[in-house]
């Protein structure tokens, strides 16, 4: 007999923020035109920030990414040679279209860099039609013979028929973009259709293509038209809610705005196949798109087998679709998918090593996987590598309530889906669930628990409510987050960037966001530069001295809160800040705010500093600095109407920690009810 499990009910309608791959090439195309192209709804991530920023090294006058915003193209003679080697991050993406970019400009030499997973990550099939169409393309590292760095140098090209031998719209956009650049003709055929977002947009450009049942034709000298775009909500990153509506036992889910594009519909197919009830509602045409509502209710589900033409169509969401089949009933096969093997972690290893420790039957294929299904709670811990889909993949599990499931990494969900926990607690009725949350142990972390506890701790500089926070959060056996953590992180590489101080402006603050990271450690949520702790340089006087100014422009204070509300959405937490009970997290089950009176701030942030006791002309030197401090940070650091506020001067620190957990106890029992 199977075991009962724990109701959770899903709701409401979410639009999941718009597709990576149209958005890389609305980027792109609006680049390469001559003329003004407005962009709405781009995906703003750490990938399409890296195409944002190789096209601005190259010359493009491309602004920081927002919801709406006008791209004026300045046509192909406007890019140059970068200075210095294209920082493509994560990114497959870039690095690949843009390869094909600057083959097909002649007399321009990029170098492509990146992170130590697309350092692994083959380019070779790309280089290999690009060197036949007569560009030269280099690889650096003598011990691997495809990966990055590569250095691409632009050619004359001349037209060639590419015959792919697996299905990729990196390498067909590549190729694409190569002979589009250079005016060449091309062909290119693969052994099933790959998504055809490159040959959508450029019809819709007017760019004449013949697209047949096995390729793409693309007669020479081309030109551009400049169209608007608005990308629709990506379905590889709207699998992850439909999955986890498929796993809900009641409720309905609406996924709106959702490109229905027949190459990524795959998950949705397999899905339906296992059981899952979609309707696709408000279809319509955007942009030479189909794009829809998806209106998902959950099923009971059985296994499935998943290989050949399905594979390029599901290639991003199998690792969601094996975690739906570890908890269908039957053996669920996954084949022909050995491109898995070089995704941003080797999927099928991830996916098996993570299933398996936490309980499920799998079988590693050289392609694939077989899962045997189980309606058994599943706990562990998630090794994520890295790597974004494995991440929200497991998330989608860890939101089950019987299970008990933690994950290293919950930070790198930014490379595609930056506000994925926040959606993921947003589709769960906390209502339904917290109904049935009595029996939970209030200590443990991360576990089951889709509507994490947050407890904010705001107050002025030098309050000491980051120490407090960190000591709150001990207590209660949760993570701590520090989010002047993150406007120091942000403000450490400004200052570390060319640009002098009084030059910054927020596009060129915001152009250096994707450096930050964050990873959860034992004890707090860590951000991170470059994938780096650089904790007492972001505590140094430079940093000081001019982080006020970077925590006043409104775009970095709303990449900050993101970031912070994305920790709050995948673990419980205790944040401190001067604004988190107003502005980050409103409907915080606890709020406190801190005040000292400014001489005995001073005198603890110099006993602090100095390791003694300060005298005098010490402390009222420190207490101007301090009120002028806190005329800087006065716009964002009111209290909450609902927040407790708690007056230092005189206690201990001791004394208010134990304060505060009293409070925060009260407010979790509160929270999980009777
Ligand atoms: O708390 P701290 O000194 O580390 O904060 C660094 C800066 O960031 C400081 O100027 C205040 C600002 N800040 C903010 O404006 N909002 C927050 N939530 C946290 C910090």
């Amino acid at each position: 007999m199977s075991p009962v499990r724990s109701p959770l009910v899903v709701r409401g309608a979410i639009r999941v923020p718009g597709d990576k791959s149209m958005s890389h090439r609305a980027l792109i195309l609006a680049a390469m035109t001559n003329g003004s192209t407005r962009i709405r709804d781009i995906l703003v991530s750490a990938d399409v920030y890296a195409t944002a920023g190789a096209l601005r090294a190259m010359g493009v006058d491309m602004p920081a990414l927002s919801a709406d915003f006008v791209v004026h193209g300045r046509g192909l003679s406007s890019f140059h040679s970068p200075e210095s080697a294209l920082d493509c991050g994560n990114s497959g993406t870039t690095t690949r279209l843009l390869a094909g970019l600057v083959a097909g400009l002649e007399g321009r030499v990029a170098r492509f860099e990146g992170d130590a997973s697309l350092s692994r990550r083959p380019m070779g099939r790309v280089a290999v039609p690009l060197r036949e169409m007569g560009a030269r393309i280099e690889f650096e590292r003598p011990d691997r013979h495809d990966s990055l760095p590569m250095r691409v140098t632009g050619g004359a090209l001349t037209a060639i028929t590419c015959e792919n031998t697996q299905a990729s719209a990196q390498v067909k956009g590549a190729v694409l973009l190569a002979a589009l650049a250079s005016g060449a003709g091309v062909t290119v055929r693969e052994p099933y259709r790959s998504r055809d977002h490159t040959e959508r947009m450029l019809t819709a450009r007017g760019v004449h293509l013949i697209v047949t049942a096995d390729g793409v034709t693309m007669p020479p000298a081309q030109r551009l038209a400049a169209v608007d775009v608005e990308v629709p909500a990506d379905p590889s990153s709207a699998t992850f809610l439909v999955a986890l509506a498929a796993l809900a036992t009641a409720g309905v889910l609406r996924l709106e705005q959702v490109c229905l594009n027949p190459t990524r519909t795959g998950a949705f197919e397999v899905l339906e196949r296992m059981g899952v009830r979609i309707d696709r509602e408000e279809v319509r045409t955007v942009g030479g798109e189909p794009i829809g509502t998806l209106v998902v209710s959950p099923a009971a589900l059985c296994a499935t087998s998943i290989g050949g033409a399905d594979i390029p169509r599901c290639i991003d969401e199998l690792p969601i679709l094996a975690c739906v089949a570890a908890c269908a009933v039957g053996e669920t096969w996954i084949t022909g998918a050995g491109e898995l093997r070089v995704k941003e972690s080797d999927r099928i290893r991830s996916v098996v090593d993570n299933l398996r420790q936490l309980g499920v039957e799998v079988h590693e294929l050289p392609d694939g996987m077989r899962i045997t299904g189980t309606q058994a709670a599943l706990t562990g811990h998630v090794l994520t590598h890295g790597d974004h889909r494995i991440a929200m993949a497991f998330g989608v599990l860890a939101a089950m309530p019987d299970n008990r499931i933690t994950i290293d990494d919950p930070g790198c969900v930014s490379v595609s889906y930056p506000t994925f926990w926040r959606d993921l607690a947003a589709a769960v009725d906390h209502t339904a669930v917290d109904r049935t949350a009595g029996d939970r142990n209030a200590g443990d972390r991360n576990a089951g628990r889709p509507s994490p506890l947050v407890i904010a701790i705001d107050g002025p500089a030098a309050s000491g409510k980051s120490s407090t926070a960190q000591w709150v959060a001990q207590q209660l056996n949760v993570h701590h987050v520090d989010s002047g953590a993150f406007y120091r992180a942000l403000t450490l590489v400004a200052l570390e960037s060319q640009v002098l101080p009084d030059q910054w402006t927020p596009d060129e603050v915001m152009a250096l966001a994707p450096r930050i990271t964050w990873r959860l450690t034992d004890r707090s949520v860590l951000p991170l530069v470059d994938g780096h702790v650089r904790d007492d340089a972001m505590r140094d006087t430079p940093v000081t001295r001019h982080v006020s100014r970077v925590a006043q422009m409104a775009a970095v204070r709303h990449w900050v809160n993101e970031q912070v509300r994305s920790a709050g959405s995948a673990t419980d937490v205790v944040v401190d800040g001067r604004d988190i009970g107003t502005a980050v997290f409103p409907t915080a089950a606890l709020k406190v705010f801190l005040v000292a009176d400014p001489w005995e701030r001073a005198r603890r942030r110099l006993i602090q500093r100095l390791g003694r006791r300060p005298n005098d002309p010490e402390i009222a030197e420190e207490t101007e600095a301090l009120v002028a401090r806190d005329a800087l940070d006065a716009a964002q650091s009111a209290p909450a109407r609902d927040a407790i506020t708690i007056d230092t001067t005189t206690v201990t620190q001791e004394e208010q920690v134990e304060r505060i957990v009293a409070l925060a106890r009260a407010a979790r029992e509160r929270r999980q009810g009777p």
